[in-house]
């Protein structure tokens, strides 16, 4: 059933989120809307608030893991447009809408000449998720080339521009997933870039990736396909195999307690993660624990990246929540180490 909410908004009932979320789960929203317009999402924000219905909002389903039925409104973030505001000095900053596909945006930066995230291409999701969890790979975070960005604020009800010291970014965290939860909807996000190339070789495998194709001297283009290549290899797409990226957060011990672990597997995955703490390879910790390949009825763990779990078809939250949980049980016997769920449940667990 369609009704027209307003003249530019379009709710839809029981709409179904199957091709909406990366997992592949069979969900259906009681009610969605699409919103492309800040006056659209302001007119759906107020419709749920007088019908007290809870609001998901949602950019490309990559790192939810999503009941079969979710109650109230789902609203889905279509706006469009990316916008360079300044260049001076060797920089850009750039205006991008929160529907932008990630991946799409990064290729879309270097064919202007704008570095700064090649290693960060594939990504799965919208620009708009990226500050929610400070999104990162392969070295770089989402944090290195912010700049700002613009959001409703549902609490003043009124738009705002949030800076870096505003946002409380960590690894695989921000203000949006911690005490500012549900109450700014991202609407753009800006990005500060380099004209000139500058790119990071450090992480593990990118160096040795280029220098295996005989690239003595990476362009940028180079290690944007290094990292999409590298990922390929071991990360599931998700429109063959559904996941969510990393199941798990990488934990971070003290160094006391790395160093124990490491005496006991002193093949042990780590890296410094500043203030005296380790951050220990959860995938390595899941695969030495065995799981690596593992299928359950309809979920498993991938079998080139065990930190990736993955829906083999006709999966649900429960099924996958309960793999989660023998896997979790099963690394903190033989580590001492509790894994943390990395993507949202949504309803709240
Ligand atoms: N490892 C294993 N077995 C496995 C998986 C990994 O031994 O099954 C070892 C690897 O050999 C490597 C180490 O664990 O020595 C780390 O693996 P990898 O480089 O693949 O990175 P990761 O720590 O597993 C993190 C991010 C990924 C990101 C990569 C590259 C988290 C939770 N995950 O994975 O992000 O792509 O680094 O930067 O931080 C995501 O968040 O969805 C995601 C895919």
């Amino acid at each position: 059933m369609t009704v027209n909410m307003k003249p530019e908004v379009l709710l839809q009932s029981d709409a179904s989120l199957t091709g909406s979320n990366t997992l592949g789960f069979s969900v259906v929203a009681e009610h969605l809307c699409q919103v492309e317009q800040l006056p659209q999402l302001q007119a759906a924000l107020a419709l749920a608030k007088r019908s007290a219905w809870p609001v998901l909002l949602l950019g490309g389903g990559s790192n939810l893991i999503l009941s079969e039925r979710l109650p109230g409104l789902v609203i889905q973030l279509n706006n469009r447009g990316i916008s360079c505001l300044e260049q001076h000095a060797g920089q850009v900053i750039v205006d991008v809408a929160a529907g932008e596909n990630w991946h799409d945006w990064v290729a879309y930066s270097l064919s202007q000449g704008w570095f700064g995230l090649e290693n960060m291409a594939l990504i799965p999701g919208t620009v708009g998720a990226a500050p929610i969890q400070n999104i990162g790979a392969y070295g770089v975070e989402l944090k290195d080339c912010f700049h700002s960005l613009t959001a409703w604020d549902r609490q003043q009800q009124r738009q705002v521009t949030l800076y870096p010291h505003e946002c409380d970014f960590g690894y695989r965290h921000s203000i949006f997933k911690g005490v500012a939860a549900g109450r700014y909807v991202i609407w753009t996000v800006r990005f500060r870039l380099s004209t000139t190339p500058d790119l990071k070789l450090n992480y593990g495998g990118i160096a040795q990736y280029l220098s295996d194709q005989g690239i003595d001297q990476p362009q940028p283009l180079d290690l944007f396909n290094a990292v999409c290549d590298i990922r390929r290899s071991k990360l599931p797409d998700p429109a063959q195999l559904g996941n969510v990226g990393s199941f798990f957060e990488n934990p971070r011990v003290t160094l006391a307690q790395y160093e124990a672990l490491k005496r006991n597997f002193p093949t042990l995955v780590a890296f410094p993660a500043g203030e005296g703490r380790m951050k220990l390879a959860a995938g390595w910790l899941i695969d030495q624990a065995g799981w690596k390949g593992y299928c359950a009825a309809n979920v498993g763990v991938y079998e080139k990246q065990a930190l990736v779990l993955v829906n083999h078809g006709g999966g649900d939250r429960r099924s996958l929540l309960a793999l989660a949980a023998e896997v979790q049980q099963s690394v903190r016997e033989k580590f001492g180490v509790m894994l943390s769920i990395e993507p949202r449940q949504y309803p709240a667990a």
